[in-house]
């Protein structure tokens, strides 16, 4: 077996062995394309650790009754590209039409007056920060509200950053100035996140694919996992989106990310469809729909800028054509960044 200083190389075999292992733990799925991306994280972490192959890397994440060794694994192998406000259409469609008609109804309702949103896969946390900066704006300080945005990742480096709260550069490069001066607090070259936005976040540590777990959230209004799912084999989504399914409350809704679709995964979803969004419906009354979908959809205008003052972006009728046109466009570009995986390797 080679040793340390020398050219290694990851065999097909082990690199597989490593996939599959990864896979059954953590739901992410390589391609066999992405045995010299596993291989150069892998070594730097070898050699770090002073471990000489793989396969001694190997049994040392399996057999490591700590898991501190599958932790290092998942920071190393994670993807956790992120920004604040993240996919503008849905955002608006989240602040102007999903997030007011939730509070409508409760407003209207006997129930206490609670938002549970759910941020799943909330990497560095500018995800789970944005949501609570757009729960405020549509509060408008109104007093009796108790807001709740849970917001987890596999990752712990990813959320040592989030806990942090500190940020600056490129990440913050869609935040409007006004949002900037209102809800950061600038520290030399950074931006750190006010106390007020921060207090309702709360990060936990989990692991997706640990599905037993998801159960100990329930009642959940709205659920983001956005550019997550996108690296999980169909498997591993189905087993998750009825996770999720079960954790909303009824009339609780989902958003997932721009180019990432339910079609194949779950019908139990009805389908709303705004300017440039689609967001997954748990339909209040039905207790469970799961594989008896019907994909309904609206149409809706929207207006542009994750400014503090957005327009509402409406559901309209006339959609269920354009919601189709709008899925089958998500395909195509999934089978084109399928392709050109394909042909980069890498
Ligand atoms: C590309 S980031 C997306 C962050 C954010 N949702 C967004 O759209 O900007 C994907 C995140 O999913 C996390 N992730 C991957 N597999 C996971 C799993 N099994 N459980 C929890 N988080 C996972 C990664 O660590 C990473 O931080």
């Amino acid at each position: 077996m080679p040793s340390i200083g020398d050219q290694r190389t990851l065999s097909i075999e082990e690199f597989r062995t490593i996939r599959d292992f990864i896979h059954e733990k953590a739901g992410m799925y390589f391609g066999d394309n992405k045995l010299y991306l596993i291989q150069s994280r892998l070594t730097k972490r070898m050699d770090q650790l002073g471990v000489a192959t793989y396969r001694d890397y190997f049994y040392r994440v399996k057999y490591d009754t700590s898991q501190r060794e599958f932790h290092e694994l998942m920071n190393l192998v994670t993807t956790n590209e992120t920004y604040y406000f993240r996919n503008e259409p849905q955002l608006d469609a989240f602040a102007t039409a999903v997030l007011p008609e939730i509070i409508e109804n409760k407003r209207k309702g006997r129930g206490p007056k609670t938002l549970r949103i759910w941020s799943a896969g909330c990497s560095t946390g500018e995800e789970p920060y944005t949501l609570g900066i757009l729960v405020k704006q549509a509060l408008k300080g109104e007093a009796g509200w108790n807001v709740e945005i849970i917001a987890n990742d596999i990752s712990e480096k990813a959320l040592h950053r989030a806990r942090a709260g500190e940020y600056e550069g490129a990440t913050l490069r869609y935040v409007n100035p006004v949002v900037l001066k209102d809800y950061f607090d600038k520290e030399g070259d950074a931006f750190r996140i006010k106390r007020e936005i921060k207090s309702l976040v709360k990060f936990v540590q989990l692991n997706l694919n640990e599905t037993r777990k998801l159960s100990m959230y329930k009642n959940l209004d709205v659920i983001f996992c956005r550019n997550v799912m996108i690296y999980f084999s169909d498997e591993v989504k189905r087993k998750i989106v009825r996770a999720f399914y079960q954790s909303l409350a009824n009339g609780g809704q989902m958003l997932i990310g721009h180019s990432e679709t339910l079609h194949g995964i779950s019908k139990a979803f009805k389908l709303k469809y705004y300017k440039g969004a689609l967001v997954y419906m748990k339909e209040e009354g039905v207790t469970d729909r799961a594989g008896h979908a019907t994909e309904s959809s609206k149409s809706a205008t929207s207006t542009p800028g994750s400014a503090p003052r957005r327009a509402p972006v409406r559901a309209s009728s006339g959609g269920a054509s354009k919601a189709l046109e709008l899925l089958a466009k998500i395909k195509a570009k999934q089978d084109a960044q399928r392709t050109l995986a394909g042909k980069i390797g890498g």
